[in-house]
């Protein structure tokens, strides 16, 4: 029997480091890197991140496709997807502290007003603001799956209240749970920095809009590092230009990377990152791909599997 492959699509993430992680675990592995595909026969496995569309139905062995990243849409983004091979995400105790990391460190630049006092600083201006009390300052995350539990435990580590939001019920301990778009509202009202982990859905998609914005108080600030496609820009824009919201922290856009004329670019109260809250690595995120590729060589189902229907 000829050795399994595994083929590696993606232009973001470095296929030596990774193909090195695998093959320390699973030696046998063939590590290929998109375009050069080998013999596809051998090819049972795929590591992508914003696969060229219609890539996975050139190998006819193909079990297994492995997202490189927490967010699957871009694999659903192709339309020739193959229909009947599981989808798996990443599921790296790294990327999640990652993204940990980029919460807490933007959410205490807002609490902190860290842009109002670089603003400050600009014009040589003695800006005094009077430190706001942590224990009395809620952060709200929408999103409560693997990423949003993580943030939303260390968020309440710091000393903040946090609450939660998702589309389903959930439990975190020592978070106030709202779930399902009738709870949004009361999950709203009472935040002062709204963090957006939400993947993109059929369901999410356009959900941050001018509704939402207005249940907000005055003066929340904000941050998406989920999905660009979530919110709707206008909306933020106009809510940024109120007051609504104080200030907008930006990881993903609806396009990326975002037109250079795009208004985000130069708004006073936006802070932006070019899409690098968090990525997957190599080291930690390997033994969960191997340990699915044994999975389907034995005929068994990998673990993670993404809800097609669902979308995440
Ligand atoms: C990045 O956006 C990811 O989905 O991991």
């Amino acid at each position: 029997m000829p050795a399994p492959a595994l083929i590696f699509a993606s232009n973001s993430d470095d296929p030596v480091a990774w193909g090195a992680a695998l093959r320390a675990l699973m030696p046998e592995l063939e590590v290929r890197v998109w375009p050069e595909t080998g013999r596809v026969e051998d090819v049972v496995a795929a590591l992508v991140w914003r696969h060229p569309d219609g890539a996975l139905n050139a190998f006819p062995n193909l079990k297994l496709v492995v997202n490189l990243g927490a967010g699957v849409d871009p694999i659903f983004a192709d339309p020739h997807l193959p229909r009947n091979i599981p989808i798996v995400r990443l599921v790296d105790p790294e990327l999640t502290r990652g993204m940990t990391e980029y919460v807490v460190l933007h959410v205490l630049a807002l609490h902190r007003r860290l842009p109002e006092l670089a603003e400050a600083q600009r014009a040589a201006r003695w800006h005094y603001i009077h430190p706001a009390d942590t224990r009395r300052t809620r952060v709200g995350l929408m999103g409560l799956g693997n990423l949003g539990g993580h943030a939303a435990d260390m968020l309440a580590r710091i000393g903040f209240q946090v609450s939660g939001w998702s589309r389903t019920p959930k439990q975190v301990a020592g978070v106030d749970c709202f779930h399902g778009r009738d709870q949004l509202p009361a999950f709203l009202k009472d935040c002062d920095i709204v963090v957006c982990l939400l993947p993109l859905t059929a369901a999410t998609e356009n959900l941050i809009d001018a509704g939402v914005f207005a249940h907000m108080r005055d003066g929340t600030a904000f941050v998406n590092a989920g999905r660009g496609r979530v919110v709707v820009d206008d909306a933020l824009l106009a809510a940024l230009d109120s007051g609504r919201v104080r200030h907008a922290v930006l990881d993903v856009f609806r396009d990326e990377p975002l037109p250079a004329d795009h208004r985000y670019w130069r708004h006073p109260r936006v802070t932006m990152t070019p899409h690098n809250a968090t990525a997957g690595y190599p080291e930690t995120a390997a033994p969960q791909i191997v340990d699915n590729i044994r999975r389907v060589l034995a005929g068994q189902a990998p673990v993670n599997v993404v809800d097609r229907a669902a979308g995440y």
